[in-house]
């Protein structure tokens, strides 16, 4: 089937969505998302959206705050213009109706995370992504310019004269492909933490915006830089659910089997200092001793002060038996955020014509070598901003030429999901156990080694047959595994997120 709309949009998460809704009425807009509408990272977010909201805080405190998580590899307009734009991005979801968490003095309570040197994390009690989600969601379905697609997923862009035209995508429903042509195209489809065993995401980050990106030819940058985040809860029935770093700047304490304390050895900042510190600290204490996890524990706090600010964790908690207002919770790190992507411009603009990347996909520079917590759902609130105003600005033409059907008549149906599900778990076994937390050389061989088969499996088996949800996302896994492998080969230095113990700091 043959669509055209004036944009589409890739993703409806925090980015996708504001873009969709920063843009005028009068033009026609695609949502496309993989699942339904509001499963993506951006719904699970809980510790909040960074921003100077209060007068003894400044601009100049929150730039340098993200250039030192950055580690020297931010680009310092990229953090300036975030920054300075950030407070115009909160106003704009309080105009829509977000339901920002108050205290006592009716004032919006700013919480602390880690690398932050002032109180400006503004958040919805511990569910921020929920309410922000929910906030868009709705103010999209009262937009009847925008269409929404749920279960469809991208395969790949179609570019003709180094213009995007639009892209491919599978419709899961009619198990069909459809063409999709629009004047702008934008990736908005997060970022790639499920290329790791553990994570704290969703399963829609599978990196498949960057993979497509790629393909057609952007920029990547960063990619090196896989934030792992410190506390997610271990447990059999959780997956690996965030515990907030929230909680750790309310006064939550982590802890060894005997109960002491271990951040205070490792840095002066202790629980607070930058997650990348204390990622590698819990996973060489877990090393060190032999152990499953170690012990986050606010139990010291008042029992009402801790169901107040964190009801959705007391809750999830106490549903597996653990009450955390009297006993620690078991926390492992767990790959989280992915800090580089396809490089923009400050408008989100790729180097492809009429492609702009958003949100997690792509790499504004903002984050460099480690991202400041709370920092993302900002980046995608001002680009998804700045790229509509871009486009307004640039003019958007509906293309001459129409992406072309999708020819799948010499390929057979997929009939071994057995074979995509073992190349899905051996990809993500071989990046958690070989380009995880702590990385080597011989490490990053092996897996280059290993990606290097099961590319070529993936890629044979794709010539032969028809694609499927699981299929695509696959075929886009494999690709950002290869790229995070070639980047973390590439550096060598130890930097930011990316340690590796046979070079220097
Ligand atoms: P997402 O919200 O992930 O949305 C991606 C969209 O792309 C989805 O709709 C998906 O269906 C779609 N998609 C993907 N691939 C395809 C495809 N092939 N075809 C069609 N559609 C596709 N950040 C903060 O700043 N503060 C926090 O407190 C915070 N807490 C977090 C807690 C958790 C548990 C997690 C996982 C992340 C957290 N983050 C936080 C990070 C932040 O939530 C994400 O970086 C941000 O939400 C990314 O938004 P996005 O719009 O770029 O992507
Ligand atoms: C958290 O709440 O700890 C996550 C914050 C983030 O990822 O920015």
């Amino acid at each position: 089937m043959q669509h055209t709309f004036d944009v589409l949009v890739l993703g409806s998460g925090a980015a996708g969505l504001s873009l969709a809704l920063r843009l005028p009425e009068k033009l026609s807009i695609a949502v496309i998302c993989k699942d339904v509408l509001h499963e993506n990272s951006t719904n699970y977010a809980q510790g909040g959206i960074a921003a100077v909201l209060e007068n003894d805080d400044s601009f100049a405190s929150h730039i340098q705050d993200t250039l030192i998580a950055g580690a020297g590899l931010c680009d310092p307009a990229a953090v300036k213009f975030t920054v300075e734009n950030a407070p115009e991005s909160i106003q704009w979801l309080i105009g829509l109706g977000i339901n920002f968490t108050r205290g006592d003095d009716n004032n919006y309570h700013l919480t602390r995370e880690g690398g932050h040197s002032h109180r400006r994390i503004i958040h919805s009690a511990d569910s921020t992504g929920r309410d922000l989600e929910e906030t868009l969601v709705r103010a999209t379905k009262n937009r009847s310019n925008i269409s929404i697609f749920e279960n469809h997923v991208a395969i790949d862009l179609y570019q003709r004269d180094g213009r995007c035209l639009g892209a491919y995508i599978y419709n899961e429903a009619e198990d069909c492909v459809d063409a999709f042509s629009a004047g702008k195209t934008v990736i908005a489809t997060g970022g790639a933490s499920r290329v790791y065993l553990y994570s704290s995401n969703p399963s829609v980050t599978s990196g498949d915006g960057i993979a497509m990106g790629y393909r057609a030819g952007c920029q990547v940058e960063n990619l090196e830089f896989n934030q792992f985040h410190p506390t997610c809860l271990y447990h059999p029935q959780a997956g690996a659910s965030l515990i907030t770093e929230a909680m750790r700047g309310e006064g939550a304490q982590l802890k060894l089997p005997d109960g002491t304390r271990f951040m205070p050895a490792f840095d002066e900042r202790a629980e607070l200092a930058p997650r990348d510190i204390v990622a590698r600290a819990i996973d060489h204490e877990i090393k060190r001793l032999g152990i499953r996890h170690v012990w986050l524990d606010i139990s010291h706090k008042p029992a009402e002060f801790i169901k107040g600010h964190f009801p959705g964790i007391y809750q999830k908690c106490l549903d597996l038996g653990i009450d955390i207002t009297s006993e620690p919770i078991p926390v492992v790190p767990a790959a989280h955020y992915t800090c580089g992507g396809l490089k923009v411009d400050l408008n989100g603009r790729t180097c492809i014509d009429s492609l702009y990347a958003i949100g997690e996909a792509s790499c504004t520079g903002l984050h460099g070598a480690n991202r400041l917590a709370s920092n993302s759902l900002l980046e995608c609130l001002v680009f998804g901003a700045s790229a509509a105003r871009h486009m307004l600005a640039a003019g958007i033409d509906r293309p001459q030429r129409l992406v072309p059907p999708w020819d799948d008549s010499r390929v057979e149906k997929a009939r071994e999901e057995v074979l995509l599900l073992h190349n899905w778990e051996e990809i993500r076994r071989i990046m958690w156990n070989y380009v995880g937390i702590v990385r080597s050389f011989e490490r990053l061989r092996r897996a280059r080694n290993r990606i290097d088969m099961l590319k070529t499996e993936i890629q044979d088996y794709y010539s032969r047959h028809r694609v499927n949800r699981n299929f695509i996302e696959l075929r886009h896994l494999i690709v950002v595994a290869e790229l995070i492998v070639d980047a973390a080969m590439k550096r060598d230095k130890s930097v930011g997120l990316h340690y590796n113990i046979d070079c220097p700091a």
